[in-house]
């Protein structure tokens, strides 16, 4: 890869949504980290360090040299937008309400309302958009009720999050939509210091409201809601669609309720939906046996790394010199093997900015893949695969609109 390549917006293959970008996966076979521009209305055309090995990725999310701050518009209190200390100190105020414990007690209410999305697709009959009828309604009515925001408003900010979230939106536009989420969101946050109620909202003014800004709560707010909604129903929609375009993988999902959780895993690790993270070097650092410089902006890719054949925390792979494609299961990791051994991926990032809201996204993709295609074992799309609407130029990779049948 030459200096002047640049990597195509959203870091996605042209007509092969799933897959990374090629110049992504040259990039994975250069001995050297290659150099390459990024477009970005947001934040203007750049030239990054592209990260796309495994290890590397890892290695450069974790390093405490490698920031948010300046790879990101600074938004108060989304914790995206800190580091070090300062991060530690917000993130520490909601990680008890996004524990594997508290995502096993809420289980039983995501059934209920998965319940509910599935009696819309029932009654919306035949040729049903499952972006609106089931995607989008599950993690919205679940975030809602766990913020304390009404469901009511949603429609509001779904349309505010997709703009703002869309790298073809220009930086007006979006910086326009994150000032009007600001808005809707200091009037949530006066009513929750008034009454804080029983919700993460409410349990974070409680606890921490003297030593946050309004702006602060306004921000943390927005955060979880636009990540605890967006994230899973694109989720949801790509692991649908590709579901659909894999019967026997999809049938496995439906039929054995000991393979869902290794199946979400496996969704999580093909789809990598947020395939690119941002960072930008604060001091000069080493890769592998390379110098990244201080300044310089670096975009590690998830989605390549979790496809890496190189990979070298498999069994028997670590002695190997080539950089064979094929996992130890014998399936390349550039196929979906639902019943694969798993894996460990990267689809949550890692390090200290890996996704506060994990737990909370594995169980609505648990309780929700196989609930659907229980109740509609004959489940297909009224388009053919390679017409369906994929959205590849969001921050979040899915669907725009999945039409199905059956
Ligand atoms: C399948 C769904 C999801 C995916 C694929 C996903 C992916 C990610 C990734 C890759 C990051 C790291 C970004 C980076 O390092 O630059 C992240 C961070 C984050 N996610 Fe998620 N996410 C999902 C669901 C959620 C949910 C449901 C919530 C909240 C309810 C959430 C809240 C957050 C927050 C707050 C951060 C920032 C953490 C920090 O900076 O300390 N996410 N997510």
């Amino acid at each position: 890869m030459t200096e002047s390549a640049a990597i195509p917006i959203g870091g996605r293959a042209a007509g092969c949504p799933f897959a990374p970008a090629p110049e992504l996966t040259a990039a994975q076979k250069d001995p050297e980290l290659p150099r390459a521009t990024v477009p970005s209305p947001l934040l203007g055309a750049f030239d990054a360090v592209i990260v796309t090995r495994y290890e590397d990725v890892k290695t450069v999310l974790a390093d405490d040299q490698l920031r948010m701050g300046g790879s990101m518009p600074y938004q108060a209190g989304n914790l995206l937008s800190y580091d070090g200390p300062e991060h530690t100190r917000l993130r520490r105020m909601l990680t008890g309400s996004f524990t594997t414990k508290r995502a096993r007690e809420l289980r039983p209410r995501i059934e209920d309302v998965v319940n509910s999305a599935l009696d819309a697709v029932e009654e919306a009959g035949r040729g049903a958009d499952l972006v609106r009828t089931f995607c989008t309604p599950i993690p919205t009515a679940v975030i809602c009720e766990l913020l304390g925001v009404p469901y009511a408003d949603r429609e509001e900010f779904q349309r505010r999050t997709a703009i703002a979230l869309d790298f073809t939106t220009s930086r007006e536009v979006q910086m326009e939509k994150a000032a009007e989420m600001e808005a809707y969101m200091a009037g949530l946050v006066a009513r929750h210091r008034e009454d804080p109620g029983d919700n993460v909202l409410g349990r974070v003014v409680r606890d921490f409201g003297d030593q946050l800004t309004d702006s602060e709560l306004a921000g943390i707010g927005n955060m979880l809601l636009i990540a605890g909604h967006e994230t899973i129903a694109s989720t949801l929609s790509a692991g649908i669609a590709l579901l659909l375009r894999n019967p026997d993988q999809l049938a496995v999902v439906r039929d054995d309720p000991s393979a869902v959780d290794g199946a979400v895993e496996e969704l999580l690790r093909f789809c990598a939906p947020a395939a690119i993270l941002p960072r930008q070097a604060a001091g000069n650092i080493c890769v592998r046996d390379q110098e990244i410089k201080a300044g310089e902006r670096v975009v590690a890719s998830a989605l390549a790394a979790n496809r890496d054949p190189g990979r070298a925390d498999q069994a028997g792979l670590a002695e190997r010199s080539d950089r064979s494609d094929r996992a130890d299961d014998g399936v390349p990791l550039d196929e979906l093997d639902v019943r694969r051994p798993p894996q460990r991926h990267l689809a949550f990032g890692f390090g200290p900015h890996q996704c506060l809201g994990q737990q909370l996204a594995r169980m609505e993709l648990r309780v929700a893949l196989p609930a659907l295609f229980n109740r509609f074992p004959e489940l297909r799309p009224t388009v053919p695969h390679d017409e369906v609407d994929y959205r590849t130029n969001a921050l979040v990779f899915g669907v725009n609109e999945l039409p199905v049948t059956w």
